[in-house]
């Protein structure tokens, strides 16, 4: 008998972490990734982490290295709760669970809702851990096309037609890696199919707050609330992509029949998020710091997104379209013509370039013509080298 057949039967379902074998050369000094979907470094606020670290540990050293609530420090959840205010959407604290980071919200929510086989539905394209959440609660995972206005929620009307689902999962805003924005239409119309066919909506928006531009899009959490349906919608976030991710702080707002058991099967996974992490947030959102932070964040982002866009056109608009990004770290694109992209990384690695390939963002009729590009990491002057080396490669 092999040994690995003392592995559980869904490991088997598990994609092995293809991306990371492809980009385990990406550290190299040579290399210039346009890979990681991590914020820059060099934009997080240390003074003001500082700051608030101190007073966590001189103000409140006993929470600070206690155990806690499993649902999450109730400032916290407060400071939470004004920070959702400002995007708009209504919560109490009483309806916050705070996880280590959204990507556990995702991972708990999947846990406690799905059933083996149930179906479970996502963008195509979409990210990648989340599909990893319903292959490890055994989903059954069918998607629908998505375009510059995010998913194509008649393509779901039409599934809806002979497929009974139990949810959908997407990126509403700026998406990993779509970069696409869902259109105030289908959010409406998402809702609306929500309440009829009886599923739930899992929205999950780690990049709203990063807008270039001052449009807003009402959250698919609100619309539903004002509808409603607030009990088919669980909204997930994060401080990762606004703040720090090493903290490993985001949060789920959750529907009062979902809320406890979620925190059931927190309390068997980790019994609460750090408490440390949260004691410094608190500290961190009382300095009233975030709002610069996150504009500092949205106008370095929007620069470096707008020059790979005018780099991409420029060197390599002639075989491949893109969207301009409006938000986010991310810029999808296509090869006009047929091409492996997963084949070319291998070239471009060779001349010092890594991006992630899109086919590993499908949970199934993968686009082998597709790649993301990460504008968030790379300086401007690595964005000109990366994209001249691209083009060199083709
Ligand atoms: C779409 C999306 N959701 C969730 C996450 C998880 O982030 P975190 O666990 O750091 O909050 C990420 C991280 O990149 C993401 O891109």
């Amino acid at each position: 008998m092999s040994i690995e057949a003392l592995l559980a039967q869904r490991m088997a379902r598990l994609k092995s972490s293809a991306i990371r074998e492809l980009l385990k050369h990406s550290k190299m000094d040579r290399v210039i990734s346009l890979a990681g979907g991590i914020p820059s470094d060099a934009l997080f606020d240390f003074e003001g982490l500082n700051q608030a670290t101190q007073l966590a540990i001189t103000e409140q050293p006993k929470s600070a290295f206690q155990y806690g609530l499993t649902e999450g420090s109730p400032l916290l959840r407060e400071r939470i709760v004004a920070l959702c205010a400002l995007r708009g959407l209504k919560t109490h604290a009483d309806e916050i669970v705070v996880t280590a980071g959204s990507q556990q919200a995702l991972d708990l929510v999947m846990r406690a809702t799905v059933n083996p086989q149930d179906i479970f539905v996502v963008e195509r394209p979409t990210y990648l851990a989340a599909l990893q959440t319903l292959e490890l609660a055994e989903a059954r995972i069918m998607s629908v096309s998505s375009d510059e206005n995010g998913m194509v929620v008649d393509e779901l009307a039409t599934l809806l037609e002979t497929q009974r689902i139990k949810g959908v999962y997407l990126v509403p805003n700026f998406g990993n890696p779509s970069g696409a924005t869902l259109s105030a239409a289908r959010r409406k119309q998402l809702v609306e199919l929500a309440a009829r066919y009886d599923f739930i909506i899992v929205e999950d928006d780690p990049y709203g707050e990063l807008r270039f531009t001052d449009e807003r899009h009402a959250t698919l959490y609100q619309l539903a609330k004002e509808a409603g349906y607030a009990d088919r919608v669980i909204y997930t976030s994060s401080f990762s992509k606004i703040l720090a991710p090493g903290l490993r702080l985001g949060w789920a707002i959750l529907p009062e029949w979902l809320l406890h058991k979620v925190a059931i099967i927190k309390q068997a996974a980790d019994l609460h998020a750090s408490s440390l992490s949260q004691t410094i947030a608190e500290y961190y959102l009382g300095l009233n710091r975030l709002p610069a932070q996150i504009e500092k964040i949205r106008q370095a982002y929007k620069v470096k997104g707008e020059l790979l866009s005018s780099l991409m056109e420029k060197e390599l608009g002639g075989v491949i379209t893109f969207n301009q990004p409006k938000g986010g770290m991310f810029l999808w694109a296509r090869f006009r013509q047929e091409f492996n992209t997963t084949d070319w990384l291998q070239k471009t690695l060779e001349q010092g370039v890594v991006f992630v390939p899109g086919e590993f963002f499908f949970a199934e009729k993968p686009d082998y013509s597709t790649l993301r590009l990460s504008f968030a990491t790379a300086t401007e002057e690595q964005m000109h080298e990366a994209v001249t080396r691209l083009r060199r490669t083709l």
